[in-house]
């Protein structure tokens, strides 16, 4: 039997960063994974897809009507959606050739199909190849997946999740996406860019529930703007393919028809299959794998990190959860402060987020100042273009210590990490005020925002 110090189950964002961590520190890793390309969803049918469309769809949209604010003449703009796709797939199909790649200059051992845990420190994998490993540690990475509400007949045409609305063979005419949540805005702006309708019906008032509510509804009006329908207050009881057409039955409203229906109303962890009711791995009531803070489980050796444990369900806070777990295993120490993992809407604008937001201090009883700098107050913005949004900074009343940062604006992904960094070191309001920032550069908004929180903006 295959041994190794460490068996990482699942090779998305969380398990592969795991795995390479751990071998960099000298462990004999190996990692299992069902899927024939290494990256998990992120990789595969989540994040790098969603933003290779994004951005394709975005330069169709400026060819057909923006290029000409810029003194830019272009006839007949047309869309070759097979080409588009093809170009997503290559952009996947490299990153994942990276991660092989990665994994064979750390020797790390690939198991492709199906792990299960038999009992503690053991596994078998069943798929092309099944065998049984034995591990010192072992470390469930196995992600989430979208939840099929009830009522929600999926039939992965017509009624669709994420995975379907990443590969469309054609515009929809009438896309109805079910949740106004990241998912529905991000993939309901790549096809209202290619001439889609969108209708979002959304059970809440509002958009991007867990946002700064302010910015959330400047971001709606924005996205209304641009074409997008929202349907809020609206809960949705059932939707089904029929025929050509999906068909969404909603609480009090006429139902709604279109040719393409997305459902985005969250995701849930994977755990189907696993063994944990076998080893009484203990889950949460949302079937989330309980850890304490080293990510162990209530097994011996068992860890789980990612979207299989709780906190945000991101790329990004799952690497953060692989690298620390492993370190913890080899080391004894891991730390991460979940309150500076910043989240990020990839629409036009984008929003970017850290830390807490306003509804949270108030609602905390933490007293708070607040600075808001408006981009059409910003050069760079005016430049190019994109003057929509605004930079908010929240810090403690006494200490004046940042507690959150939210951006709606141009490359706020990009500009949140400035507020990260900041945050991560205790800054105040009045440290980012004081760092000198290029001009014109779109961060300087940022300062702007952060000497707003002392009534002393520039250039407003
Ligand atoms: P979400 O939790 O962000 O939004 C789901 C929305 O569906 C909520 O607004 C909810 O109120 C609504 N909803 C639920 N039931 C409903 C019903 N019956 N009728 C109408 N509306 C209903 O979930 P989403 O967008 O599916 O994303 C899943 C996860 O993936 C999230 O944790 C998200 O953070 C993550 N993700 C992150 C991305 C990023 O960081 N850019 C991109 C894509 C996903």
């Amino acid at each position: 039997m295959p041994a190794h110090d460490l068996v990482v189950i699942g090779a998305g964002p969380g398990g592969y960063v795991a795995a390479i961590r751990a071998a960099q520190l000298g462990l004999n890793v190996a990692c299992v994974e069902r899927e024939p390309l290494l990256g998990g969803v992120c990789l595969r049918v989540g994040c790098i897809p969603s933003k290779a469309l994004l951005e394709s769809a975005e330069l169709y949209s400026q060819a057909k009507s923006g290029f000409g604010r810029h003194g830019i003449k272009i006839a007949g703009v047309e869309l070759d959606l097979p080409a588009m796709h093809k170009r997503k797939e290559q952009v996947v199909t490299m990153l994942t050739k990276g991660i092989e790649g990665l994994f064979k200059k750390n020797k790390i051992t690939r198991y492709s199909g199906t792990a299960t845990l038999t009992a503690p420190g053991k596994l078998k994998v069943a798929g092309s190849e099944s065998v049984e490993l034995e591990a010192k540690h072992i470390i469930i990475a196995t992600g989430s997946k979208p939840v099929a509400l009830r009522g929600i007949q999926l039939d992965g045409d017509r009624v669709g999740t994420s995975t379907e609305a990443l590969a469309y063979p054609s515009v929809p005419k009438h896309l109805i996406v079910i949740g106004a949540g990241v998912i529905g805005l991000e993939l309901g702006s790549v096809w209202l860019r290619l001439g889609a309708k969108v209708t979002v019906v959304e059970y809440l008032n509002r958009i991007l529930p867990g946002l700064d509510s302010e910015l959330a509804a400047d971001a709606q009006k924005i996205f209304e703007k641009q074409g997008f329908q929202f349907l809020l207050g609206s809960k949705v009881l059932s939707a089904k393919a029929d025929g050509p057409e999906g068909v969404v039955e909603i609480e009090g409203r006429e139902p709604l028809r279109g040719d393409r229906v997305l459902v985005a109303t969250g995701r849930a962890p994977n755990t189907e299959g696993l063994g944990l009711e076998t080893l009484g791995i203990k889950t949460d009531q949302k079937g989330r794998i309980i850890v304490d803070t080293q990510f162990a489980t209530n097994i011996p050796g068992i860890y789980a990190i990612g979207d299989v444990i709780p906190g945000p369900m991101l790329a990004h806070k799952a690497e953060e959860d692989g690298i620390a777990c492993v370190e913890s295993i080899v080391t004894g120490h891991a730390h991460i402060d979940y309150d500076l993992v910043p989240g990020v809407v990839y629409t036009n604008p984008e929003l970017a987020s850290v830390g807490r937001t306003e509804e949270q201090l108030t609602e905390a009883g933490i007293p708070f100042r607040k600075g808001v700098f408006p981009f059409r107050g910003n050069g760079r913005a005016h430049s190019v273009g994109h003057v929509d949004g605004k930079v908010k900074v929240l810090a403690h009343k006494e200490t004046d210590r940042v507690l959150g940062v939210h951006i709606l604006g141009p490359h706020a992904g990009d500009l949140i990490a400035e507020a990260v960094a900041a945050m991560t070191f205790g800054a105040s309001s009045e440290d980012i005020a004081r760092v000198c920032h290029a001009h014109p550069t779109l961060s300087e908004a940022l300062k702007e925002a952060a000497l707003a929180v002392d009534g002393r903006p520039i250039h407003i």
